[in-house]
């Protein structure tokens, strides 16, 4: 399906005014932030956001983030516990989501939430998301612009690469600084649970709460989309690889991968590696040969690139 020409939107304040004038009139556009580019829609329209859902062939049971402009908008639609603020506060605006109870007469479309009595909302930190979101004034729903289940897009040229000719428009923000989706952290009552690994890593989040995360799908709230395929480019992937195979694409990471085609981090530094995961998967993908990932640390933002390579690499259709 192609039935749109999307536009490119330079990130200057025309092409802000022209995004929110897009949103406002129900259409679709992508929009950069400082984790991954966002396929963003008015959270209030069910019609838009229908389109998120269809643009991105979506499963409809799995919920959207709202993205807000400050702190007020999300406590009009959400009861945010005490921890859920102290983390708000530090981390705000920031790749961190919390999924909190829904108020009532919160306004926003039902299938946003997928019918869930929570939400999952996010101030984000990007300067181009941060002036959409005033200039449109309401809650803007966004998911990863990339179709369902492959890999998310760090540029806008990755968004159009999968999406182009199924949204009005991408705002083109450049290369995205933390590369990796929000970490999303949910509760159980009071107890704070971290649903998804993302770019703050579990012991800056801890640090914050001065107590220990509980553990996704531990409790009764997950993230629905945790699905074990994602992320997937087309090729297969191996992981843990200290060498390649023949005719592999080989993904390092620090400086003992020599002749590495591709590298995450020449000198092992973990934000860069997120930062630069999903274009390098990208770049291996359009190679089309099978991809094989050297050992990435399982600490810091380590445990969030260790969980987007096992999803990478799980058997399609899992
Ligand atoms: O960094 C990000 O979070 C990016 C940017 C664009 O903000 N967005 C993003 O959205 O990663 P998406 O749709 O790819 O992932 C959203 C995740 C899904 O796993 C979804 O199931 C979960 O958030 N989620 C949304 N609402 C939820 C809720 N009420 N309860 C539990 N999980 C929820
Ligand atoms: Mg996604």
């Amino acid at each position: 399906m192609r039935a749109l020409c999307t536009q490119t939107l330079a990130a200057t304040p025309e092409g802000i005014a022209q995004a929110a004038r897009l949103l406002s009139a129900g259409a679709l556009v992508a929009l950069p932030t400082e984790t991954v580019y966002g396929l963003a829609g008015d959270a209030r329209n069910p019609d838009a956001v229908a389109g998120i859902f269809a643009a991105k062939g979506r499963p409809q049971h799995n919920p959207l983030i709202v993205h807000l402009a400050d702190l007020d908008q999300a406590l009009a639609l959400a009861e945010i516990p005490a921890q859920g603020l102290a983390l708000a506060r530090a981390f705000w605006p920031g790749p961190l989501t919390l999924v909190a109870p829904l108020r009532a007469g919160h306004g926003l479309a039902p299938a946003v939430t997928a019918g869930l009595d929570s939400v999952a909302l996010r101030l984000p930190a990007h300067p181009a998301a941060r002036a959409l979101l005033n200039a449109f004034g309401g809650p803007i729903a966004a998911p990863s612009a990339n179709p369902s289940g492959r890999i998310s897009p760090t540029t806008a040229a990755h968004v159009l690469a999968g999406l182009d000719g199924r949204i009005a428009a991408v705002l083109d923000g450049g290369a995205c600084a933390v590369g990796l989706e929000s970490s999303i952290v949910g509760f159980d009552g009071v107890t704070a649970l971290l649903l998804r690994e993302g770019g703050i890593s579990r012991d800056a989040l801890e640090a914050v709460l001065g107590a220990r995360l509980g553990r996704d799908g531990s409790g009764k709230i997950t993230a629905p989309g945790q699905l074990a395929a994602h992320y997937a480019p087309r090729a297969a992937l191996r992981l843990d690889a200290r060498a390649p195979e023949p005719q592999e694409v080989w993904i390092g990471f620090g400086p003992d991968c020599k002749g590495a085609e591709l590298s995450l981090s020449l000198t092992g530094d973990l934000e860069e590696a997120a930062a630069r995961l999903f274009a390098v998967l990208h770049a291996a993908d359009a190679k089309g040969r099978a991809i094989a990932v050297a050992p990435v640390p399982e600490r810091g933002l380590g445990t969030a690139i260790n969980d987007r390579l096992r999803r990478a690499a799980a058997p399609k259709g899992a």
